[in-house]
């Protein structure tokens, strides 16, 4: 078994082996694939498995921003993950992520995030559940009723075009900086060019918010809806309520806590599905130095890590935060029966999540320590993470 970079020869074996594992592409969607794939091919960010010269597994990584407590970090976002059906159960899926995780270190991830389609190869690598992508469905008329007036002066709303890519990167570091976001992420201008540029999506924007969406059988799909206020969210909002004459319902992607679910006249059941997402440190002190933490938090404590994927990460670390900004500082081993918190990988990025300490500790993902050291940690990752794109 070689593990080794795709070129385009390898394209078509990679496509047989997706679609022999996800099912059959459109023509349309098989041109979108190539045209999304080939520029990783020389990033190095696809790997494949060979039996000699034949293709037995595949997977990639997509270059992303993740916002950590309203800070962006690197993150590799792993996908397309697929070993060809005769191939598996022989260790091809494990040695390709393994491979993975090495060229999400390579290319300067710091966090690499995946949606799993099972969870005990993932997490026998160190990658935890995390958070979430939430998904409401809505009477279309319940946001038709958020703008009462639409005559009335409001927030300048025009319509989306391709060339407003870099606008919507722009938007997003506003907002989820000042929200504070942690988990959601930008992809790159030229996907969202390519995003833009489908002419099923109808996208508008404000000065600071967006909003992209589709029909789907009749009713309506928010892919996106972005707002960093009241008067945005409103208008965005009730401009997709706006055709309640045909579509009877809206689905669409929101945080967990959306201002969307407060600004509803009526509130009683929620109709969210949640799929879930898993998350793994990959450069430890790249990580914690580059997420934000609470402003009013000044608070230190020693963590021993044990990462065997990722030994670089192994080992005794002080962690501390104060203004927002955090570190991680290599200290010497703590003498024998300190009371020094232990980590696993999964651990470690459990926490550095926002996983909260009594889960951590009732899960074995967290053992040691003392209820000082569990209160100042979760002082310093308090997060409910979300992302409201798949991939
Ligand atoms: C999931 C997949 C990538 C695993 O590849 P593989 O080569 O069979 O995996 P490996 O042989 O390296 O097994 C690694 C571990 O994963 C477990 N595993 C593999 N397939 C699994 C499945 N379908 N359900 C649960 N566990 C699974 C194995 O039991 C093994 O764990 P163990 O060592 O504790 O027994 C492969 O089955 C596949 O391509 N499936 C269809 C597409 C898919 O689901 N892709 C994942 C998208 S996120």
């Amino acid at each position: 078994m070689e593990i080794r970079d795709v070129t385009e020869d390898d394209l078509d074996a990679v496509l047989d082996c997706r679609t022999r594992a996800f099912g059959q592409l459109s023509g349309d969607d098989v041109k979108s694939w190539r045209a999304i794939v080939t520029p990783l091919l020389a990033e190095g960010r696809y790997l494949g498995v060979f039996d000699g010269t034949r293709l037995t597994g595949a997977g990639r990584i997509n270059k992303y921003v993740q916002w950590w407590h309203g800070r962006p970090i690197s993150m590799g976002g792993i996908a397309g993950v697929t070993v060809a059906p005769e191939d598996r159960g022989r260790g091809v899926g494990r040695t390709l992520m393994r491979g993975l995780l090495g060229r999400c270190a390579d290319l300067g991830h710091a966090v690499s995030v995946l949606y799993p389609a099972t969870t005990p190869l993932y997490r026998s690598l160190g990658w935890e559940h995390a958070g979430a992508r939430h998904r409401v469905t809505l009477p279309t008329e319940a946001l038709r009723s958020l703008l009462r007036d639409r005559s009335a002066p409001g927030v300048a709303v025009r319509r989306i075009t391709p060339g407003d890519a870099p606008e919507i990167g722009k938007v997003l570091e506003r907002v989820y900086g000042a929200t504070r976001a942690s988990g959601p992420l930008a992809w790159e201008e030229r996907l969202i060019r390519h995003w833009l540029e489908d002419d099923s999506e109808y996208g508008y924007l404000a000065d600071d918010g967006y909003l992209v969406y589709r029909w789907d059988r009749g009713d309506l799909d928010v892919d996106n809806l972005v707002a960093g206020s009241e008067a945005t969210a409103r208008a965005l909002w009730s401009l997709v309520g706006s055709s309640s004459s045909v579509a009877r319902s809206v689905t669409a992607t929101v945080e967990p806590d959306d201002p969307l679910l407060w600004l509803l006249r009526e509130r009683k059941d929620d109709h969210i599905s949640v799929t879930r997402w898993m998350f793994r440190v990959v450069d430890l002190p790249a990580a914690i130095a580059a997420r934000g933490y609470p402003g009013p938090v000044t608070a230190e404590t020693v963590v021993e890590v044990d990462d065997p994927e990722r030994p670089a990460n192994s080992g005794t670390w002080l962690l501390s935060a104060s203004g927002g900004t955090g570190a991680a500082t290599r200290v010497p081993a703590p003498p024998e029966g300190h009371a020094t918190p232990r980590l696993t990988a999964n651990g470690l990025s459990a926490l550095f999540a926002g996983v909260p300490i009594s889960t951590l500790r009732r899960t074995g993902l967290l053992a040691g320590g003392t209820p000082q050291t569990d209160e100042t940690l979760a002082a310093l990752f308090a997060a409910k993470p979300y992302l409201i794109d798949y991939f």
